[in-house]
Order: C-alpha cells, then sequence, then structure tokens
C-alpha cells in the first residue's frame, strides 16, 4: 500500500487547515513549528522509521537523495528542526521546509513551489501506523521530499514545476501537471551507475512501495515526457509502471517543453 504520498499534498476535495492564503502574495500563511512540543514518542517513531528506512536506501537509494540527506543533516534519532534544515539548504539552494497544517488547494501548494517553499506536514504520524498513513506526515515530508532540494538541478526543477503548473490554463493541462508529479516527485526512479535507485518521496519514505517499485511487478520505463503525461496512476495501490530517468536534468528539460508548448515563460 502506498505510503504517504498523495501529499502532492494539494487536495482539492480538502480543506485548507491552517493554511490561510494572504492576500498580495498567494502564498499560505506558514506555521512555525514549536520543537519542544514533540514528544519522547514522537522522537522514537522518526527514529524506527529513519533506520529502517536509511539502512535499505544506503543499497537502493539515489546517490543525490543520500547526499542531500547529509546536506541537510537529517538525525537518526530525533525529529529534524526545521530551523536547522532550512539554514543548511538557504545556503545550498535557497529552498525552505515550511509548516503547513494540512492539505491545501493545489495553486495554493504549486506557488510555493514556485517560491522554493515546500509546504511541510510539522506532525509524525502515530506508533499504530508506521508502515500506512492516507495523509502526509513530516517523516514523509522532510525525510522523503526535503533532502533532494539540497541538489541544485532538483532545485530549479521543482520551481519551475510549481510556476509552470499553477497557472495550468485548464484540466487537461493540470491533470498532465499531476502526472508528472507523481511519476517523478513521488515515485521518480533514477538510473545511477547502471543500478536502478528510488528517488520519488513516496519510494524513499515506503519500505513496501520502494520495493515493489523495485521489484518483478513493476514496469520500469525509461523517462519520457509524452509518455509520463499519458499515464494515468491510481494513489492507493502499488504502482504497476514507473519511469527511470538517467538525471535531473531530464526533468528540468521536461518543464521546459511543458511551458515551450504552452507559450509561457517560468
Ligand atoms: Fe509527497
Amino acid at each position: 500500500m502506498s505510503d504517504l504520498h498523495s501529499t502532492a499534498h494539494p487536495d482539492p476535495e480538502e480543506s485548507m487547515g491552517g493554511a490561510a492564503v494572504e492576500v498580495g502574495t498567494g502564498l499560505p500563511e506558514f506555521l512555525t513549528q514549536d520543537y519542544s512540543r514533540y514528544t519522547q514518542e514522537d522522537h522514537d517513531t522518526w527514529k524506527m522509521l529513519y533506520s529502517r528506512r536509511m539502512d535499505a536506501l544506503k543499497d537502493n537509494g539515489s546517490e543525490i537523495y543520500l547526499s542531500g540527506a547529509r546536506v541537510i543533516g537529517l538525525e537518526p534519532n530525533k525529529l529534524p528542526n526545521l530551523n536547522d534544515v532550512n539554514a543548511r539548504l538557504a545556503a545550498r539552494t535557497g529552498w525552505a521546509a515550511v509548516g503547513v497544517g494540512g492539505f491545501m488547494p493545489p495553486v495554493v501548494f504549486f506557488r510555493c513551489l514556485a517560491a522554493r517553499r515546500f509546504p511541510t506536514t510539522l506532525t509524525i504520524r502515530p506508533r499504530a501506523k508506521l508502515d500506512y498513513l492516507p495523509e502526509p506526515d513530516i517523516f514523509h515530508d522532510v525525510f522523503g521530499h526535503v533532502p533532494l532540494h539540497a541538489d541544485p538541478v532538483f532545485a530549479d526543477f521543482l520551481q519551475h514545476f510549481g510556476a509552470l503548473a499553477a497557472v495550468s490554463p485548464g484540466e487537461k493541462e493540470t491533470e498532465e501537471m499531476a502526472r508528472l508529479f507523481w511519476f517523478t516527485v513521488e515515485f521518480g526512479l533514477i538510473k545511477e551507475n547502471g543500478r536502478t535507485k528510488v528517488y520519488g518521496s513516496g519510494l524513499i519514505s515506503s519500505h513496501g512501495d520502494a520495493a515493489n517499485a523495485l521489484g518483478p511487478k513493476c514496469d520500469r520505463r525509461p523517462f519520457d515526457l509524452d509518455a509520463v503525461i499519458a499515464q494515468p496512476y491510481e494513489i492507493d495501490r502499488m504502482q504497476d509502471v514507473l519511469f527511470v530517468v538517467d538525471s535531473f536534468e531530464q526533468l528540468f528539460a521536461a518543464v521546459e517543453t511543458i511551458a515551450a508548448r504552452r507559450n509561457v515563460s517560468v
């Protein structure tokens, strides 16, 4: 079962939680992380998840992800302090992980990306739901997504993706962007030194999804923009088809291609 990947996080069916839109900027009001409110059980949950996933990722996680996790200073035994993470990210790419209270409308989420702000859930899943939770938590958002924001090429890709997605003119264009996001940011695979590794956050943060993605039941195809935007997906089951990039430059180029087709500059 897929783990938290619906973090494409925008869900038009859901309320905005604590994320009220500020008039003028188009960005929500972000929540401050009160680090002292985390309990020992919260830290222990992080520790369990971190240890289980990182052990596997050392073998099958993208080197770019692993390097990013070191750059932003993710620690095995305690939840990340966003001030520390953001100080490291600011120096590297100018991205920041910002607290939000829940789901937000897609266009607001995309505007955040365009501003190099990654909306991040601040709470961690309950111990009883270590393996599956339908909504994002800080493990999915920070462990799963944020390390790649330290990579300059991925950082530029995600910003441009957000800027383009925020101005999608219609349903068809919105669906294309959702598919591109799903098959890259959430469930992307990358070829490194002849081996296929995981980098999408839904794979990084979920044992079962990563095993499926690299196993015999998943059809791994070379990344091709037109194939990706023609490929439907289902969120609540294991993925049958995924796409493998050779480098993140392909992702950046994909966004540029869509922008050129739509005659938009981002
Ligand atoms: Fe996500």
